[in-house]
């Protein structure tokens, strides 16, 4: 997506693509997440442990982009030591990085299995182009999502006789979330660049505020109408006829349709069940774990660290980013960072090959 008409994507190897081939040592560059949306940084990775603390500190986050981390991760691991020993070592060190999203052990795999196969002279090359691949599927799985979706907008406008389409979100799953166009974003983009007019209403999604971080400033540059609101207002705005469509991406989507997303997902959903507003989750295939079928007991949902609970940042009057507390010194916080709607509450998932009810995501890949 573009930044300033300058075009970007959220990860990609230093001296592009092709770079391996000349048997450079190469480094991954992101954008840092974390200094969003006051400052946009570049950051270089140079190493495997640096890979596994950017996703941890989550300077790259949202389930397909930790995916393509963890890829490149690799690469940077095998780059230095290409033997097995510590191809494991280094898939085992990724996997402990964050436990939800299940686009992380997806590409680990793809990678270990992928590079376990050769021998350790060729693992370098095979590594970058693996993990460059994982990012190409990844954007072309993200536009594929927008199609669909924009079907679905384009339906529900027609029905509604309304002029414009609100469409509520939940975190940032938009392309900062993954390697390009996002996926409940995707659909947006779509409609915004057809000549559809759609607003987006922007939960802020505490504790660490990735709605009105990232979410409402990749809407900003792409020039989509949004509103930000509080994680609470959602449910107010439904009973006044104010939300149309409820679109959320996902970090891990069992085979029965239920589906694991930032925290405060299921809320919405209640609420969107209530109101009748059709609930969608927008989801590319590495995010679907065929292996479960219950979302609340097979899936670990990820406890971070309550300071981010008691402590929020923002940008202060001389310029600074700032944290302050907002919770009594001696309060005791909890941050489950996930949670889990029942494939009950969900109208539809988009996914690359169309949208799809819960019960018949099964059949929509086989
Ligand atoms: O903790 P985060 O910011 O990594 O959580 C991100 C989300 O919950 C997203 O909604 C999800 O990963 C879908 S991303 C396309």
């Amino acid at each position: 997506m573009k930044i300033d008409e300058k075009y970007y994507r959220t990860i990609w190897p230093t001296h592009g693509a092709e770079a391996h081939k000349n048997d450079a040592m190469l480094a991954v560059e992101i954008i840092d997440q974390t200094m969003l949306p006051h400052r946009f940084e570049i950051k270089a990775v140079h190493c495997l442990e640096e890979m596994v603390t950017a996703i941890k500190t989550m300077q790259v986050r949202g389930a397909p982009l930790i995916g393509a981390a963890a890829a490149y991760g690799m690469a940077l691991a095998v780059q230095s030591d290409a033997s097995d020993i510590h191809l494991e070592k280094s898939a085992q060190a990724l996997l402990l990085s964050r436990p939800t999203a299940v686009n992380l052990r997806w590409a680990v795999n793809r990678m270990h299995q992928h590079l376990a196969a050769l021998p350790s002279e060729a693992r370098h090359s095979a590594a970058w182009q693996e993990a460059a691949l994982i990012c190409e599927e990844d954007v072309q799985m993200n536009h594929a999502i927008g199609q669909h979706g924009l079907a679905l907008i384009q339906s529900a406008l027609a029905k509604s006789n309304k002029n414009t389409l609100n469409i509520l979100t939940h975190c940032n799953a938009g392309w900062l979330a993954t390697v390009d166009w996002g996926t409940a974003l995707a659909p947006v983009y779509a409609a915004h660049d057809a000549g559809l007019n759609v607003h987006v209403w922007v939960d802020e999604t505490r504790p660490r505020n990735q709605g009105a971080s990232l979410t409402a400033w990749e809407l900003g540059q792409h020039g989509v109408p949004h509103t930000v609101i509080s994680d609470n207002a959602g449910g107010h705005l439904m009973q006044h006829g104010q939300v149309d469509m409820v679109i959320v991406g996902a970090d891990r989507v069992t085979s029965t349709g239920d589906v694991c997303n930032k925290i405060g997902t299921y809320l919405k959903a209640l609420a969107a069940f209530d109101n009748q507003v059709p609930f969608y989750a927008a989801v590319p295939s590495p995010t679907i774990d065929w292996t479960i079928q219950d979302g609340l007991s097979d899936i670990e949902i990820e406890m971070r660290d309550a300071d981010e609970v008691s402590y929020m940042s923002g940008l202060a009057s001389d310029g600074t980013v700032q944290s302050v507390r907002v919770t009594p010194a001696h309060s005791h916080a909890l941050n489950p960072a996930f949670d889990v709607t029942p494939a009950r509450f969900v109208t539809g998932i988009i996914t690359e090959r169309g949208v799809t009810t819960p019960s018949r995501l099964k059949q929509r890949f086989e």
